[in-house]
């Protein structure tokens, strides 16, 4: 009778046991993948030319300040302004040449003592292969430079892992109305 009984606790036991080990299966969080078996091989390094036409002036602006705080008129660096932006990206410097995607985040005057912007963006590719890829850039851009240096944290489509950096230089401001063309050169390791 006891000896039946130990049977029994014992069958109940691995059963427990069992179903708790594929419980645990069913619901696994994280498992390790070969990079092959979703298709990335060799990474790439990418070197991208274009031009970025920042136009805040006008009837159909592409930026627009939409925050500011009650000291950002009195700063002397804006402190605390906030513009959005849907900039067009062009192959050469005119407005009016080839469009290869846009510019879409917002950039925002974070520095108390000086010139600096936080850009927070990404670049979105409307041509060729590039077509429907993007950039991240999350970056300080200190805009009094000549040359300004922007770190490219990730990307999405031909993009996949990106990262790397993109140097900018003013190729055009009106210092009257703030349109500015701005030369860009991308430099992304991707897969
Ligand atoms: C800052 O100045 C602009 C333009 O002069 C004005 O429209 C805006 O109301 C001012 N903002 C504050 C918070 O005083
Ligand atoms: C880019 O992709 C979109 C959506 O798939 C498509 O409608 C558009 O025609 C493509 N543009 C070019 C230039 O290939
Ligand atoms: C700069 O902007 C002002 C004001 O909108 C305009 O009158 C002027 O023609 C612009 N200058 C150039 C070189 O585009």
């Amino acid at each position: 009778m006891a000896v039946s009984l130990q049977k029994h606790m014992h069958n109940i036991i691995t059963i427990l046991l069992l179903s708790l080990i594929l419980q645990s299966q069913s619901q696994q969080f994280s498992n390790e993948l070969s990079p092959k078996s979703l298709g990335f091989k060799k990474e790439k390094l990418s070197h991208l030319h274009f031009y970025l036409h920042d136009i805040p002036s006008g009837n159909n602006p592409t930026a627009v300040r939409v925050a500011e705080a009650a000291m950002t008129n009195t700063s002397e660096t804006s402190f605390g302004a906030t513009v959005m932006f849907d900039d067009p990206l062009t192959i050469g410097p005119e407005r009016t040449s080839k469009l290869l995607g846009r510019a879409q985040g917002i950039y925002a005057f974070a520095d108390l003592n000086n010139f600096g912007l936080l850009m927070a963006l990404n670049y979105v590719f409307v041509e060729g292969i590039y077509n429907g890829s993007t950039l991240s850039i999350l970056a300080r851009n200190s805009v009094m430079s000549p040359v300004r240096e922007m770190s490219i944290v990730g990307g999405t489509g031909l993009f996949r892992f990106a990262r790397g950096y993109a140097l900018a230089k003013t190729y055009f401001l009106n210092t009257t109305n703030g349109d500015t063309d701005v030369e860009y050169n991308v430099y992304v390791l991707h897969y």
